[in-house]
């Protein structure tokens, strides 16, 4: 039987490129979405990927949500927690709900996404957990204090995940990627893009398969000796 995987905001984006990557590389997948149904319900006539709609932000849909995931496709073994928002603005007019609704989705709803097919993961022996963080959790970035803190928090997550989950055959690893070619760095001031595009070495964004590729092998059994990782996918961007 086919291993299943979840992937949050799976229907645009990286997310849509994981999910697609995970369905060609056999697994069964399910993508969550929060908002947007007309993207969803095209990325399902496009893909045959099942859509589920949810916000991550809130446990107790998470938790309900997953369970309608494990009825319809068996027990999930594959999470890719990449759901996630910016609310861009310079520190000094950064907003106390700016703050908060990064801090709720990205930060929150990595945790609402892993904590409930945690228990079944390790019952079962077995489990992938990956978070997409950013290459602005790294290095910071002008604008993005409430972005940067979640995608840093992401390294700890999986830092701590690994340790308590490399008995029971768990990996948690992140990764990193660059400005990549979606409609959430097309959301950025064309003049800011330009000169973000000017600092990659690779002299281009990334493109959202680019990541999907680096999923698909933290996925694998091939990677069972990967744990608590970051990889960096960013054309040479920034390095740690
Ligand atoms: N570094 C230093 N100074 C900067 C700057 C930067 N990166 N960006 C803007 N500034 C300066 C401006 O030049 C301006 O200076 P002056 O007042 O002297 O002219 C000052 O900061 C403030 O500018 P504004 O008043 O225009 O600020 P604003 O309130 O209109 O906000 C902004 C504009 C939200 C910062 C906008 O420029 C922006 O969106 N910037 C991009 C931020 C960014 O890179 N976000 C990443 C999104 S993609 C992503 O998050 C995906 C991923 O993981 C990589």
């Amino acid at each position: 039987m086919s291993r299943v995987a979840l992937v949050t905001g799976g229907s645009r984006g990286i997310g849509a490129a994981i999910s697609k990557a995970l369905k060609d590389a056999g697994y069964s997948v399910a993508a969550t979405y929060a908002g947007n149904d007309e993207a969803a319900a095209n990325f399902t006539s496009e893909t045959g990927i099942k859509t589920y709609k949810w916000n991550v932000a809130d446990y107790e849909s998470s938790k309900a949500g997953i369970e309608s995931v494990e009825a319809d496709l068996g027990p999930i073994d594959v999470v890719v927690a990449n759901a996630g928002i910016t609310r861009d603005a310079p520190f000094h007019k950064m907003t106390p709900e700016q703050w908060k609704d990064v801090i709720d989705t990205n930060l929150t709803g990595v945790f609402n996404t892993i904590h409930p097919v945690w228990p079944g993961m390790r019952e079962r022996k077995f489990g992938r957990i990956i978070v997409i963080s950013s290459i602005n959790g790294q290095k910071g970035q002008f604008a993005q204090v409430n972005y940067a803190a979640t995608k840093a928090g992401d390294l700890g997550i999986v830092k701590s995940l690994a340790q308590e989950g490399a008995r029971a055959g768990i990996t948690a690893n992140a990764i990193c990627p660059g400005y990549i070619a979606t409609d959430m760095v097309m959301a950025v001031p064309e003049k800011v893009r330009e000169s973000i595009i000017a600092q990659i070495p690779a002299g281009r964004l990334g493109e959202p398969e680019e990541i999907a590729r680096c999923v698909a092998f933290l996925a694998s059994d091939d990677a069972g000796f990967i744990n608590g990782s970051t990889i960096s996918a960013n054309g040479a961007q920034f390095f740690v």
